[in-house]
């Protein structure tokens, strides 16, 4: 790998285990249920993450909803009849297609296999580490840096396989991290199939893909070549698909008639409502439906902390238009959305828009774009904006025999309306905003020494708290003065009163909260009735006059 940016990786993953620390420290994100060992995929909010996820979804509601004449809110049930499953093809298609490890009973996703032995496969790594590669064109650091980065991975390996090192490998090193893999269980097999291979086809040598899967094979012309597990190397099982959604029973008889879902998405519960929504309210298409709620998928492999939960929350507008309208609005609501991760403070260099290419496209969709997020841990989405034309209310116009379409008077037409769907992930908008937040810098001491400081950078609408309130000494009235400015901030913003320890060390803890003022009652306070105030980005302090705090604030935060 070239140094460059193995250093870049490893900084990138250290500064994820910073914040994921610092997160935990500070109260925003805890492990679910941690004093039982957690549960894999689960995650609770603390004081100060669950004001953060509040303001998210107020800030989404605010902008989505209530500040404009064509959007409504829902509040649907999790649960919904099985029939709404059926109708959104969740029943039959929301499943991963799975392999098992006979081996040691690890499952991978089966689209995935590849990028895991890639990435996270300790025995593929140490078995890179040792076997050379021996090529005119492809030097060995080439092909490993090839093998890791790249979406195709599997770069050619020109030249010859270094079969003492191999076999070297496989009687020692290898017995420890692969066990089950061929190449360990009976090297002398397998390699004699991978020298057969590579000096049968001089011109054609194995790609890695193909190297890793020949040595994972003992009996070549049984099985053929097979998939080896990341974790032990054991030949993997067939695939099968495993379903996502969480089972339960609704009243006493659990069998199979009883059987009810916890909600994949909280899309389904705004289609089944469409009719209501039109019949109890004045609205005209187009117009749309929004919806904040927990969502729940089984996924096989919870991973980077929240991004990928079990449990989280979907904030959803299904937005119905006239179909020739359709494009229109799929391109207002994609721009409309990306300026609103912008505008919460989301740099654009480190978010992008991408356009979903034809063969990425779900079924049903026309058009799709995902509004992606640099992350420390990679590249990833945030939000996808679809066009999911009629598809929906078509489905569950089928299966449940009522009718859906929409009569536009004007018009004098009746049609099944066009939906455009922009819907985005709390906690995944949460962990961007704590990512992008993250900085750190220098703060001098009380005795002037520069010293690091850990700051969260929060846009002020999303800050868990906007001011707080200290007196400089808990004595000379300086509590009762700091308390009575706090009483009055806290009325109408999140306000924080803090009298214990060192004035610095209390702007410390206020700079990892992300909270973008500090005020302080000191000496001079009782003489020309001033505090000081404290800006969280700058460090700079001013002095202003203590009646004028909670007006100063809102002013510069724009509440
Ligand atoms: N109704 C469409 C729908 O549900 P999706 O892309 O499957 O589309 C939408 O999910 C959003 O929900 C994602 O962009 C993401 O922000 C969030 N999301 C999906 N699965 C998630 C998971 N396992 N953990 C956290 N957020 C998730």
């Amino acid at each position: 790998m070239a140094s460059g940016e193995g250093a870049l990786m490893a900084s990138e993953q250290d500064r994820m285990e910073r914040i994921v620390a610092l997160a935990k420290r500070r109260g925003f994100i805890f492990p679910g249920s941690e004093i039982y060992g957690g549960l894999n995929g689960f995650w609770d909010y603390g004081p100060l993450g669950v004001e953060l996820k509040r303001n998210i979804k107020d800030a989404w509601w605010h902008d989505c909803v209530t500040t404009r004449d064509d959007v409504v809110g829902l509040d649907s049930a999790i649960i919904m009849n099985p029939k709404v499953w059926e109708a959104s093809g969740h029943l039959a298609g929301f499943t991963d297609p799975m392999r098992k490890c006979p081996g040691c009973g690890h499952f991978v996703r089966a689209d995935q296999l590849w990028e895991e032995l890639a990435t996270t496969s300790v025995w593929v790594d140490s078995l890179l580490q040792a076997f050379t590669v021996v090529s005119e064109i492809d030097t060995p650091p080439l092909a490993r840096l090839q093998f890791r980065s790249s979406a195709t991975p599997f770069t050619v390996v020109a030249g010859e396989i270094d079969t003492p090192r191999l076999l070297k490998w496989a009687r020692g090193k290898g017995k420890r991290v692969a066990p089950n893999l061929a190449l360990v269980c009976n090297p002398e097999i397998t390699l004699s199939w991978l020298a057969t291979r590579v000096s049968g086809q001089p011109d054609a040598p194995p790609d890695m893909k193909e190297l890793i899967r020949h040595v994972a094979t003992e009996q070549l012309h049984q099985t053929g070549l097979q998939d080896p597990c990341p974790r032990c190397g054991a030949p993997l099982d067939e695939p099968s698909q495993v379903r996502l959604m969480f089972e339960s029973w609704a009243g006493i008889v659990q069998d199979d008639q009883h059987k009810v879902y916890l909600r994949p998405e909280t899309a389904q519960g705004i289609f089944c409502n469409f009719k209501n929504v039109l019949d109890t309210s004045r609205l005209k298409v187009p117009f749309g439906i929004a919806q904040i709620g927990k969502a729940f998928r089984n996924e096989i492999n919870p991973r980077n902390y929240t991004f990928r939960s079990r449990e989280f929350e979907q904030m959803e507008i299904e937005f119905f238009c006239h179909p020739g309208e359709a494009d229109k609005w799929y391109a207002t609501w994609r721009q409309a959305r990306f300026d609103w991760y912008v505008g919460l403070g989301l740099k654009s260099d480190r978010l992008r828009l991408r356009d979903h290419e034809k063969d990425e496209l779900a079924h049903y969709a026309k058009a799709c774009a995902d509004i992606e997020y640099a992350f420390p841990f990679g590249t990833a989405e945030l939000e996808g904006v679809a066009n999911r034309t009629d598809f929906d209310l078509k489905q569950h116009q089928e299966f449940s025999g009522r009718d859906m379409t929409y009569y536009e008077d004007e018009t004098k037409e009746r049609f099944l309306p066009y939906v455009i769907e922009p819907s985005g992930g709390v906690d995944r908008a949460l962990l961007a905003f704590l990512c992008e937040a993250y900085d750190e810098d220098e703060a001098p001491d009380e005795k002037g020494n520069p010293q690091k400081r850990t700051v969260l950078r929060f846009h002020p609408r999303l800050a868990p708290i906007k001011v707080a309130v200290f007196p400089l000494v808990k004595k000379d009235g300086m509590p009762e003065k700091a308390r009575a400015i706090y009483e009055e901030c806290r009325r109408h913003l999140a306000a924080f009163y803090d009298e214990k320890g060192a004035v610095g060390r209390r702007y410390r803890r206020q700079d990892e909260a992300g909270t973008p003022f500090c005020v302080t009652v000191d000496g001079q306070t009782f003489e020309d009735g001033t505090v000081t105030i404290r800006d969280r980005d700058t460090m700079k302090q001013e002095r202003i006059g203590a009646e004028s705090v909670l007006h100063y604030v809102r002013e510069r935060l724009h509440l």
